[in-house]
């Protein structure tokens, strides 16, 4: 997708809603890019219109593109030209060293609300003194897995990645033979965005390979467990994923768990209301786990994920976005939002109200792999990261397609990293 087609719909659609929102006498107009995944964007609409509603204000929610990426590079082109269209940003938790600059301070809008929030979310969301965004929600890497298929064929949710490549493939040929040709053992994120690194670290840190960058800054990715790890996957395509894998985002990988076409599927919680809905073919029929160890000696690791709002520093209506900000981060709008669309909040006490844990039964039964989650290298590498993480998932993606041996590709991307390094992240 093109950065300057998405500039120019969303200028359009901008424009269209700035007219409307003229009409109305007062009140600041507010817009805010929301992600736009399964029911995402409705989800924040529902929240934002609430406020508005309430406060006399109007707003307008954009939607952005769903690959990380691409929504990265759609913000660096609206914030490097002082854009003020749009006032409230959702940001990836690996971006506030990459984009503070463009954001204000919101400490003074909170009312001492960050203070409930997870700490270390908060921390990460802290640049230089500032608290460049709020946590909105956070998330981490799960394995959903047909429960009805695999009490079908006598097999119990798999613990170690390698068990899982067996599982997965064992149920896969059964199900062929019984005639459904379209079957798969294992769906992820395989295409070369942000997507297959938080994917690919989980391998590597299941099997004691690290996390690419230490907190140290030093590059640690070529080590022998790393190898193992992405030797393992590499086995994977075309055995137990299909081809197409190569090239699957969130929605992708969704789209054939959920048709009923895929035995286990690595993705966020978000998918998980979805896939057990009441309209998805598999409905019922879903099991969510923590991610497989590497080993028995590896331990389970989901990629640490998640979405902040920040208020833009070119916004015409800092009060009244930073505003709109502290109602949508709210305890009772997470809680809304966790029950309606599985969204994790990032209070701790939600976890413990019994109404989100009736709705998303495994933010109980997995709250251990949500706080131990495996974050990413973006504190150490700083305004660096996309880099760092983009020859990461190109490292990745070439050992999948099998143009790269494991070992090779490592080599490689340690050498390519210490000359960043030496650089200066
Ligand atoms: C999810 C995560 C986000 C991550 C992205 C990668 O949206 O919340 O942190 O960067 O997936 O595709």
């Amino acid at each position: 997708m093109h950065v300057r087609t998405l500039i120019g719909a969303s200028a359009l659609a901008l424009t269209a809603a700035l007219a409307a929102g003229g009409a109305q006498a007062q009140g600041a107009s507010i817009s805010i890019s929301c992600g736009a995944l399964g029911q995402e964007l409705d989800i924040c609409r529902d929240g934002a219109e609430a406020w508005a509603e309430a406060t006399g204000n109007s707003v307008t929610v954009v939607s952005t593109p769903n690959s990380s990426t691409e929504r990265l590079a759609l913000y660096q082109q609206l914030l490097a030209a002082g854009a003020a269209d749009i006032d409230v940003f959702q940001i990836d938790v690996i971006w506030p060293g990459i984009l503070a600059d463009h954001f204000i301070d919101l400490a003074p809008f909170m009312d001492g609300q960050q203070d409930e929030h997870f700490e270390a979310i908060v921390e990460n969301n802290t640049i230089e003194g500032r608290l460049v965004a709020m946590p909105w929600f956070t998330d981490a890497g799960l394995l959903y897995y047909r429960s009805d298929l695999l009490e079908k064929h006598g097999f119990e949710v798999p613990t170690t990645w390698q068990e899982m490549t067996e599982t997965a493939r064992a149920i896969q040929e059964a199900e062929r033979a019984e005639g459904n040709s379209q079957m798969w053992g294992f769906v992820f994120q395989g295409r070369a965005y942000e997507g297959l690194t938080c994917n690919a670290l989980e391998w590597i840190d299941a099997f004691g390979g690290g996390s690419i960058v230490n907190a140290e800054g030093e590059v640690t990715i070529d080590n022998p467990n790393a190898v193992a790890a992405l030797e393992l996957a590499s086995t994977w395509i075309g055995y137990i994923a299909p081809e197409g894998v190569l090239n699957y985002a969130e929605e992708e990988a969704r789209g054939v768990f959920q048709s009923g076409n895929a035995v286990f599927m690595r993705n966020w919680p978000y998918a998980y209301p979805l896939a057990n809905g009441a309209d998805s073919p598999i409905s019922g029929n879903v099991g969510v786990a923590a991610l497989p160890k590497g080993g028995e000696e590896g331990k389970n690791t989901g990629t640490l994920g998640g979405w902040q709002l920040a208020v833009s520093r070119y916004s015409e209506e800092q009060e009244a976005a930073a505003d709109l900000v502290r109602y949508l981060t709210s305890y009772e709008e997470q809680k809304r939002r966790a029950i309606v669309g599985a969204y994790n909040p990032t209070i701790a006490a939600l976890y413990e109200d019994q109404e989100v844990l009736d709705a998303v039964p495994f933010f109980g039964d997995l709250y251990d792999t949500f706080v131990n989650a495996v974050a990413r290298p973006s504190r150490p590498t700083g305004e660096s990261y996309n880099r760092v993480s983009a020859e990461f998932w190109e490292a990745s993606h070439n050992v999948l397609t099998g143009s790269e041996t494991a070992e090779q590709a490592l080599a490689d991307l340690q050498s390519a990293l210490e000359r960043m390094s030496r650089r200066g992240w």
